[in-house]
């Protein structure tokens, strides 16, 4: 009885913390807040103390143009927490910007989405993250799960589901039936390998220097993971500095040399989904073969990556709608099962 009571002043929340975006989810009201997950922080030189200067989508304007005393940080780097303090700060602040209570441990279950492959350390370090911004309890869910609900794949049917969900810092592959993983992987190869990928090409072949917003602007605006005929002759300006004499210099860069420039880390996404479809019971593989592997997450959206991944794989590749919130969206509907233990296998224990 008095658990009903308790449960009628609660609030489920879903939080998909991710290493470039995170987002928010309350039940029976959807998703609240999509926001880089990046604080900036000023240093102060007399007390030495730190101070938020902004967070999300403020901060990340700042990413690569501080002025001295002023950083602006990602907490999160290949998927997990690299800076437990910056995470916490984070996620109160967004807690509080999406009206959720966060002073007094209320009634609040927060659903955390996690890399099938974080050490228990890294696990604990999210817990503890949530654990400070005021949930009384936390429950765990794998990306790939989560984008399987969210992309509305029949995961509780006896027939296998193989979504690949590309974020910033990982790649997630995960195979699901009957409402449990029967296969997960998770490389720490995703969005932000590729940027690195297009700034260190920049560097060395023209020494050009460019920050990470360049390189994301190349990737988004040029980027593609297969050069088609008519995309042969495409190219843009890029500004940066020179590395020898450190001034600000314009140099031309093509689609087929970025291009290149991913081949390489892309290469490790397609060996890692064929040894996906190696590695599952032969039924499960079949299924997939007839109905495809759906991508979703931000990375999902690199041009004619379902058209390379389709080449190189030999089966059907499905862009989500809206692959960069399936995850989120996944979590929204998993909160309603929370309290049923037919549905446990979602989550991790
Ligand atoms: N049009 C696009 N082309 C290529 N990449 C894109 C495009 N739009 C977004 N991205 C990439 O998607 C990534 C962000 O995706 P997403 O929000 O799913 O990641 P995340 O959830 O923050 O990271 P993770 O799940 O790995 O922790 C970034 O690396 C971004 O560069
Ligand atoms: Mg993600």
């Amino acid at each position: 009885m008095l658990k009903r009571i308790l449960k009628l002043f609660s609030t489920d929340v879903a939080v998909d913390l991710g290493t470039a975006n995170t987002a928010i989810y309350v039940a029976k009201r959807g998703v609240v807040l999509q926001q880089p997950t990046v604080v900036a922080i000023r240093q102060s030189y007399d007390s030495g103390g730190r101070h938020i200067a902004a967070v999300g989508q403020d901060a990340k304007d700042m990413l690569g143009r501080t002025p001295m005393g002023l950083n602006a940080i990602r907490p999160l780097k290949d998927g997990v927490i690299a800076d437990l303090e910056m995470t916490e700060v984070l996620l109160q602040y967004f807690l509080r910007q999406a009206n959720i209570k966060t002073r007094v441990k209320t009634n609040m279950r927060i659903l955390v989405s996690v890399p099938a492959k974080a050490t228990l350390l890294e696990y604990r370090a999210v817990k503890e993250a949530v654990d400070g911004a005021g949930a009384n309890e936390i429950r765990l869910i794998q990306q790939a799960m989560a984008a399987a609900i969210g992309a509305g794949l029949p995961i509780d049917q006896a027939c296998g589901s193989m979504v690949v969900n590309i974020g910033a810092g990982t790649t997630e592959i995960g195979v699901i039936s009957l409402l449990g993983t029967v296969y997960s992987d998770s490389l720490r190869i995703a969005g932000d390998t590729l940027n690195e990928r297009i700034a260190t090409y920049i560097r060395r072949q023209y020494g050009c220097l460019i920050g990470e917003a360049t390189a994301e602007h190349i990737k988004q605006e040029l980027g593609m993971a297969l050069v088609l005929a008519e995309d042969e002759n495409q190219d843009m300006e890029v500004r940066g500095r020179q590395l020898a004499a450190g001034v600000p210099t314009a140099i031309k860069v093509t689609a087929k040399e970025i291009s290149a420039v991913l081949q390489d880390p892309l290469n490790t996404i397609i060996n890692a989904i064929k040894n996906a479809l190696e590695d599952m019971p032969a039924e499960l593989s079949g299924d997939i073969a007839e109905r495809g592997i759906v991508l979703t997450g931000g990375g999902a959206k690199l041009r004619h990556l379902d058209k390379l991944l389709s080449q190189e794989v030999g089966l059907p590749m499905i862009i989500a709608d809206d692959a960069e919130s399936c995850v989120i969206r996944g979590m929204g509907k998993a909160l309603a099962f929370l309290d049923n233990i037919a549905y446990d296998s979602l989550f991790l224990h």
